[in-house]
């Protein structure tokens, strides 16, 4: 019999974008394709050698959709710039954990703001580096890519990788949902909504079809 894939959600990044015209871009992401959420890629050139976006751009969105926004901080001390990205409308708060000088601090300063937590593991970082705070943890995405360029290949250890935290989540708390950021296509969607994933993060390959 044909194994079933799991309904996942569909957020699209801006970063590989080929039109400067983000609000026409959002009517037609949100009501002909409908997409769940807009990825904000925020880089600072210092954590990533690159630059994108800042909060203005998110605020001036956040006028025009209803859909889930989420800034992905790129960036490093991403706790000194939550405020900002949170009074720009924010949904989800994605940061690196190894950037933080507090991590424990970090996620119940966001809990306490009502944000979602999500918690950016690097291809070299694994789940122990957040295992003492999955109760705080609300997603994980999983960067399938270094940080930092859109357009890059998907690496396909996090398969495997996912598989992993899965299974430790499922018994930590099953509560947490899967991202995953960098590289994703049809050739490699099936495989990881196949391992559970629950949001997949579509840059240029989606942008190339536009
Ligand atoms: C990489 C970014 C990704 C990127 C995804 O640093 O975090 O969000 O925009 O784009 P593609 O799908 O082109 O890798
Ligand atoms: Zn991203």
């Amino acid at each position: 019999m044909k194994k079933e894939t799991a309904m996942h959600k569909k957020f699209i990044s801006l970063l590989s974008s080929n039109t400067a015209n983000f609000e026409d871009l959002l009517e037609k992401l949100e009501n002909k394709y409908n997409v769940d959420g807009i990825h904000f890629d925020i880089m600072d050139g210092h954590f990533v050698k690159n630059f994108a976006f800042n909060e203005s751009i998110i605020k001036l969105l956040r006028k025009k959709t209803k859909l889930i926004f989420e800034t992905h901080l790129e960036i490093a001390e991403p706790e000194l710039f939550f405020d900002m990205f949170i009074e720009a409308g924010t949904d989800i708060m994605t940061f690196h954990p190894q950037n933080c000088s507090n991590l424990n601090r970090a996620l119940r300063y966001l809990k306490a703001k009502d944000i979602s937590t999500s918690t950016a593991l690097d291809l070299e970082i694994g789940i122990e580096y957040i295992g003492d705070y999955l109760s705080l943890i609300d997603n994980i995405l999983i960067l399938s890519v270094q940080p930092g360029f859109g357009m890059q290949k998907f690496n396909e250890s996090v398969i495997e990788k996912i598989a992993g935290i899965k299974e430790i989540i499922m018994r930590e708390n099953p509560k947490i949902t899967i991202s995953v950021d960098g590289g994703v296509n049809e050739t490699n969607e099936k495989k990881l909504c196949d391992c559970g994933v629950d949001i997949i993060i579509y840059g240029s390959s989606f942008m190339n079809k536009l």
